[in-house]
């Protein structure tokens, strides 16, 4: 399929309509994409016609939903190059699956153990981690980043000893745009030992995942950030790790045999599937995914550098206006502060003329205090954006100041 925008566009919905009177203009990918109309069919067809639970029944629906499900489950271990499917586990998002990791692989770890973050990282990739080093003595540490908002990689070098034992970081950061150099932070911490974990929600829809190249342990990602529905993502891990590390969340179907004196646990995938899980979800994920194949990385990323170098150039003359987050290996996502204006102010007079964006901290709150602000107005373009609303969304910008 050649890039071909207006076809792009057509297949989206919600870009078709008006919001407050005035034609959508969606610059808020980073905190969910919209979905094309294969999605939202593949939702309402498994709930119109294919509806049943999966994995228990011998009937016809059940074994239907089973195979796509478990299609999914390839596509998806397509999707970020994996080995084997059933190193793919169906979460309700990257920040399930990372609190699945946090839980299930925290388990093992002893107090004086370290874990290493960085400052960008999003409040899922944060919060999961305290939480186990509560729990264990586990000590956390935190790799800094420098004023374009890159991680240095000397310091995040000079963190890395024999104690530590995770190392979790974004691969694209979701306030910033920053890319960073997972494969050779991951390398760097295999040499001492260390299990990684990737956060790829911000990455998934930008550049391609390849996991076998990148090398990284666990890795995982949101549905809904891919055009794919909400409450669906995926963990992936190495077989060999997830063999070896407790279930996150005990309940049905990821059970071998259950009796009040002794509990054994069902094989990968369903060691950690716990429960009837998004089925349609699931099921719809693999269109979202197929639409993205359709298209192809090679085109996705030159479109949206393309828009990126245009914004970032056409905000840049904007008087008071500056961008945080100037890396030089970035994807779209442009945040930046008015001189004298609330973001959340910016934001609602956006809104006014049909310009979504994101205002606030966007659970980056350590990444801003770094800063020393306490949020952004944040601009997130993906495929299906195109040079005519980076030039509304700069004329909003000036109806802002005007306003203020
Ligand atoms: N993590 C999402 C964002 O960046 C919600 O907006």
């Amino acid at each position: 399929m050649s890039y071909d925008i207006k076809k792009i566009r057509s297949d989206f919905p919600e870009l078709a309509e008006l919001i407050r009177g005035k034609p959508l203009v969606y610059l808020d990918s980073a905190a969910s994409a919209l979905k094309p109309k294969v999605v939202i069919e593949a939702i309402n067809r498994h709930y119109s016609f294919e509806a049943a639970n999966i994995h228990r029944g011998v009937h016809y629906l059940s074994e239907q939903g089973t195979t796509q499900y478990e299609k999914s489950r390839e596509a998806c271990a397509r999707f970020i190059n994996a080995e084997l499917p059933h190193e793919v586990i169906f979460t309700k998002g990257t920040t399930d699956a990372l609190n699945l990791v946090a839980n299930s692989y925290g388990s093992l770890l002893s107090a004086g153990d370290e874990i290493i973050l960085t400052t960008m990282e999003h409040h899922s990739n944060i919060v999961p981690w305290q939480m186990i080093a509560e729990k264990t003595g586990a000590i956390i540490k935190v790799a800094p980043i420098n004023s374009q908002g890159e991680i240095i990689l000397d310091e995040y070098k000079k963190l890395l000893n024999k104690k530590t034992k995770v190392v979790s970081f974004t691969l694209i950061s979701n306030g910033l745009g920053t890319i960073n150099p997972a494969k050779e932070m991951i390398k760097m911490a295999h040499e001492v030992g260390a299990v990684t974990v990737l956060d790829a929600a911000q990455a998934a829809p930008h550049i391609k995942i390849d996991v076998k190249d990148l090398d990284c342990d666990f890795l995982a990602l949101s549905g809904h950030k891919i055009f794919g529905p909400t409450g669906i993502g995926i963990i992936y891990g190495k077989e060999d790790l997830l063999n070896k590390i407790p279930p996150y969340q005990g309940g049905g179907d990821m059970i071998d045999r259950v009796s009040f004196e002794k509990t054994t646990y069902n094989e990968l995938p369903f060691k950690f599937e716990a429960g009837t899980p998004h089925i349609a979800g699931a099921i719809a994920l693999k269109d979202a995914i197929e639409y993205i194949e359709a298209i192809g990385f090679k085109d996705i990323e030159k479109h949206e550098k393309e828009i990126l170098d245009y914004a970032t150039d056409k905000l840049k003359q904007i008087e008071g206006l500056t961008i945080y987050g100037t890396a030089k290996n970035k994807t779209s996502v442009i945040s930046f502060t008015l001189e004298g204006i609330h973001h959340q102010d910016a934001g609602t007079i956006l809104d006014q003329q049909g310009i979504a964006v994101r205002t606030g901290h966007h659970c980056n709150q350590p990444l801003w205090a770094f800063y020393g602000i306490d949020g952004t107005i944040r601009a997130s373009f993906c495929f299906y954006n195109t040079m005519e609303e980076v030039d509304l969304l700069v004329e909003g910008i000036k109806k802002v100041k005007e306003f203020f």
